[in-house]
């Protein structure tokens, strides 16, 4: 095996230039195998990683694969020291290894400073279009995605790669540029997000991993971010309740923890701006460009907003005249304002309103672009009203005054353009309509005749808590449709148990396997999402334009070619 990977990096290495003591060493390795052995090693290293993937799905193919892989390891590199083969490879710029994306031109990846050309092993990696996500950049993330990578005899296989090593100065260049920049503590970012703005940060996963898990892992989940990420330290953080006849309420994070029960609640959180780019087609919008993709479902933990209000005096005299829960950010712009939004006080204090003051994401503490070290959680509501690194909490008879709230994330009229917009003329976008959109295939893929059957794949939710009961589809632009089958859960697993009425904060994943329509050669797949209160979306865009390209829930159309053989 090792010399089969060992003429490969000759290959490799005459490609790219490598010094000669290393390639006279590839040559004597592989003038000593014969084309018979090179296949039987190769279709047992095909073999071996099919077993590692189907262990990744079933939770329990690590342990068995280690012992094959690594005993084939073990064997081939007897008595060959590993520092040897890297000793005088090539120094490439971080620019020449993002030359390397497609299998064209070679997928080149880095992992610890190290450059690698895995080209040759995407086709038999049973995940290797995953590989491609990776191309041109770090492996780190992806390794921390898919965990069961991080493992020794792994990184042996990944060595066999290797071509050469990151320039030193392009390094250095990375750490200056953190330095200086307002934006220098935001977090690392998963490199297969689709980024719409770098600073501030704004990104969404590709469409058609979002619908692989029910609970988005939350390096995929989207991030929205106005202002650059605030590093809160979690021993000094204190939260203000303020607002109420008692006074001032501060709690630490330790107080949010243990003073109050902890709820647990699974739900879809989704930007007002998503599907934004459909609507920019239609009639120029202002706004980032998104895709189908700025939505994401968790398991959000911590303390009941309720529970923390009664804890500061909220009681039936304030509920004569409260109106309104404010929240701001710890994220500031250069005038020093906070990002801040409210929420209406009904949906605060309802037992089944399920508003949380957050501080774990999937079981974890929320990582630094969710919120860290707390968030509000509104489920059924706007992204916007989830405010992020929470630091105060107001109760208030008026709405908040800031701008997200006063001048951002409402809806208007079509016919409403930026010479006449008045933001005092529309509510604040609480509650979302009912949505859906097509996850797979992808706008534009070719679909193989000869596959006779398609399966269209996508994701829905309604606002509300209101329950999606239907997805419909269709395969011919609207003429026929089908129903499509709806989890609460992953393929193949149980469904979360039923929410009770008016609490269904968490999206379907939906799908439908159809035979292919005869003698079409382009199909034009549509979905539409029905809510228990018998919501519909609408079928066209013109409809529900607005100059802000907020609330597209729009019929989702992809449109994909029928090849013939
Ligand atoms: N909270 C703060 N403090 N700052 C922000 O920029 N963005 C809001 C909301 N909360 C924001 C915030 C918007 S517009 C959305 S859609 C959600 O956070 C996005 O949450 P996410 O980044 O965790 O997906």
């Amino acid at each position: 095996m090792l010399l089969l990977r060992r003429c490969r990096s000759l290959t490799r290495l005459q490609r790219h230039q490598a010094a000669p003591c290393f390639a006279s060493r590839a040559v004597r390795l592989c003038s000593s195998s014969t084309e018979d052995q090179r296949s039987h090693q190769r279709a047992n290293w095909s073999a071996n990683w099919k077993r590692i993937v189907a262990g990744v799905l079933t939770g329990t193919g690590a342990v068995v694969t280690y012992g094959l892989l690594h005993q084939e390891v073990e064997q081939a590199d007897a008595g060959l020291p590993t520092t040897e083969r890297s000793s005088s490879l090539p120094v490439f710029s971080h620019d020449e290894v993002t030359k390397h994306r497609s299998l064209e031109d070679g997928v080149w990846v880095t992992y610890k400073g190290g450059v690698y050309d895995v080209t040759e092993f995407v086709p038999i990696h049973p995940g290797g279009n995953k590989i491609l996500l990776a191309a041109g950049g770090a492996l780190e993330p992806f390794w921390a995605l898919y965990a069961v990578h991080d493992q020794e005899y792994v990184l042996e296989i990944l060595s066999q790669y290797k071509v050469g090593e990151l320039s030193a100065e392009d390094l250095k260049k990375q750490g200056e540029a953190k330095a200086s920049d307002p934006y220098s503590s935001d977090p690392e970012r998963h490199p297969v997000l689709r980024i719409n703005s770098k600073k501030p940060f704004n990104a969404e996963p590709p469409p058609e991993i979002l619908t692989e898990s029910y609970i988005t892992p939350h390096v995929l989940f989207f991030k929205r971010n106005h202002l650059p990420v605030p590093q809160v330290d979690p021993a000094s953080y204190r939260l203000q309740v303020e607002g109420l006849p008692r006074g001032a309420l501060t709690l630490s994070l330790k107080d949010l923890k243990t003073r109050f029960p902890k709820h647990t609640v699974t739900a879809t959180m989704q930007c007002a701006g998503n599907r934004r780019s459909d609507m920019n087609q239609v009639k120029e919008v202002k706004g980032l460009n998104w895709g189908i993709s700025a939505i994401g479902n968790a398991k959000w933990s911590g303390a009941r907003l309720r529970d923390v209000l009664l804890a500061a005096g909220f009681g039936p005299d304030v509920a004569k005249w409260a109106r309104h829960v404010h929240f701001e950010g710890l994220d500031k712009d250069v005038t020093g304002s906070a990002y801040g939004t409210s929420i209406p006080i009904n949906k605060a204090m309802n037992e089944d309103g399920d508003v949380l003051l957050a501080y774990e994401m999937n079981g974890e503490d929320i990582p630094a672009d969710h919120g860290f070290p707390v968030r509000v959680v509104v489920p059924g509501v706007v992204g916007a009203r989830n405010v992020k690194w929470l630091g105060r909490i107001v109760v208030s008879a008026e709405e908040s005054s800031s701008h997200w709230q006063q001048h951002d994330y409402k809806g208007f009229s079509p016919g409403t353009d930026w010479s006449k917009v008045d933001h005092a003329s529309s509510p604040a976008i609480q509650e979302l309509p009912v949505q859906s959109a097509i996850t797979v295939p992808a706008d534009g893929a070719q679909i193989d005749r000869s596959d006779e059957t398609l399966t269209v794949k996508g994701y829905a939710w309604s606002g509300g808590g209101r329950e999606v009961v239907r997805v419909d589809v269709s395969l011919d632009g609207g003429k026929t449709w089908q129903v499509a089958q709806l989890r609460s859960g992953d393929k193949g697993q149980p469904d979360e148990p039923s929410p009770p009425p008016g609490r269904s904060w968490a999206w379907k994943l939906w799908e439908l396997t159809a035979p292919l329509p005869p003698d079409a050669d382009e199909l034009e797949i549509i979905c539409k999402a029905v809510d228990n209160s018998y919501n519909v979306q609408p079928d066209t865009i013109p409809p529900i334009w607005n100059l802000r390209g907020l609330l597209n829930n729009a019929w989702h159309r992809v449109k994909v070619k029928v090849t013939k053989d």
